[in-house]
């Protein structure tokens, strides 16, 4: 097994630059997620690993070794895709061996490491079967089982959910989770979409318009995401952003006024930053499960509600377990995840109880976090 490293990367078609300055040490054994948008440049990066595609600066590393130049076959790497890619007219057996009749390895290692992979991805029943006779679920396993053969050091998995059902899809993440919880090969895991960033991720790299915007672990990117792009990647629904905040300070208190919306105190420690910041255009942010309504606030703590935001109900969604609800306030739409015994009724003005603690500030100008 081994590290793999991406160091000041940049991939430029003709003269179109798709990767800028992209550098990332994925440790040995880990699980990194690569996560952004379409386009922003995540297949390039993986097809950079794996040798189809050739750097324009810097140096990829496999182990201790730099792998520019080196033939795709002789870097020790197995990738799975989207679409699976088997030998239709073969069995699940032979689909899984294929790649280790090419290098002459004997039948009875042959059968012995296919049983084995097999045994991993729960496919012993299907061995006999064509992809066709399969599901997706089972075809994408019959993949992975092909990669797990070629006991390569790195897996590199582009977007492999992707064409599976929803079900199928959490059913398949949760596979792909323990199997690498079992085999600890280090792996680049491609997708676009941030619950499978987060749910798979050890390390997420969030990639937009082809630069890294932060690295990671799930808790990190969703505590202190770098940016607002980050910020409003992660989590879902989405982080609420409220633009024109100003900081007041009035004695010890500091405050983040929002113009026709609230009022938000700034938590102590992040007082001196907000203050630092007070000249520039800001933005303020808070998701929406660090919302809930006022009214219940009083009951659970006796607290006083110093931080709190007044919007309009337009719709509520009641989830059983929590209400979804869709305001106004000022001129923005937000969202709120409020407790499900809140009374709230759409047409109804409401006002929201914000938790000081969960607040985020940005430079709007920049989209940097002031915190
Ligand atoms: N061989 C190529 N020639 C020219 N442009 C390419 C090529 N491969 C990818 N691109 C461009 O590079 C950008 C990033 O592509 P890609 O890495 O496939 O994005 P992602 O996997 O994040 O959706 C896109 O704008 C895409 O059109
Ligand atoms: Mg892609």
């Amino acid at each position: 097994m081994a590290r793999v490293a991406f160091e000041n990367i940049y991939k430029r078609f003709n003269k179109v630059e798709v990767v800028h300055d992209v550098s990332i040490d994925v440790k040995d054994k880990e699980f990194l997620v690569l996560v952004g948008p379409s386009g922003c440049g995540k297949s390039t990066c993986l097809r950079m690993v794996a040798g189809l595609e050739e750097p324009t600066e810097g140096e990829i590393y496999i182990g201790d070794r730099i792998v520019n130049g080196v033939d795709p076959k002789d870097r020790d790497i197995a990738m799975v895709f989207q679409n699976y890619a088997l030998y239709p007219h073969m069995s699940v057996f032979d689909n899984m061996a294929f790649g280790l009749k090419l290098r002459h390895v004997p039948k009875a290692d042959i059968k012995k490491q296919v049983e084995e992979a097999a045994g991993l991805l729960g496919l012993e029943p299907y061995l006999k079967r064509k992809p066709k006779e399969l599901s997706g679920g089972q075809r994408q396993r019959v993949a992975l089982g092909r990669a797990i053969v070629r006991n390569a050091q790195v897996f590199l998995m582009d977007e492999p959910l992707s064409n599976l059902d929803a079900k199928l899809r959490v059913e398949t993440r949760a596979n792909i989770i323990s199997l690498h919880q079992r085999i600890q090969t280090t792996t680049i895991y491609v997708t676009h979409d941030q619950v499978e960033a987060m749910t798979m991720g050890d390390r997420i790299a969030v990639l937009n318009g082809g630069i890294i915007q932060q690295l990671g672990t799930p808790q990190e990117l969703y505590d202190h995401p770098a940016n607002i792009f980050v910020a409003g990647f992660i989590g879902s629904p989405s982080m609420n952003f409220i633009p024109n905040a100003k900081i007041v300070s009035d004695g010890d208190d500091t405050a983040v006024v929002l113009e026709g919306v609230g009022r938000v105190t700034v938590p102590q420690i992040f007082v001196e930053r907000a203050r630092a910041a007070s000249d520039r255009n800001l933005t303020f942010g808070i998701r929406p499960v660090h919302l809930e309504d006022a009214a219940l606030v009083g009951d659970r703590d006796g607290d006083v509600v110093h931080s709190s935001i007044d919007a309009t109900a337009d719709v509520v969604e009641n989830l059983g377990n929590e209400l979804q609800v869709y305001l106004t306030t000022g001129n923005k739409n937000i969202i709120a995840s409020l407790d499900h015994r809140s009374r709230v009724v759409a047409g109804n003005k409401v006002r929201l109880f914000v938790d000081s603690d969960q607040i985020h500030l940005f430079d709007t100008d920049s989209g940097e976090a002031v915190f």
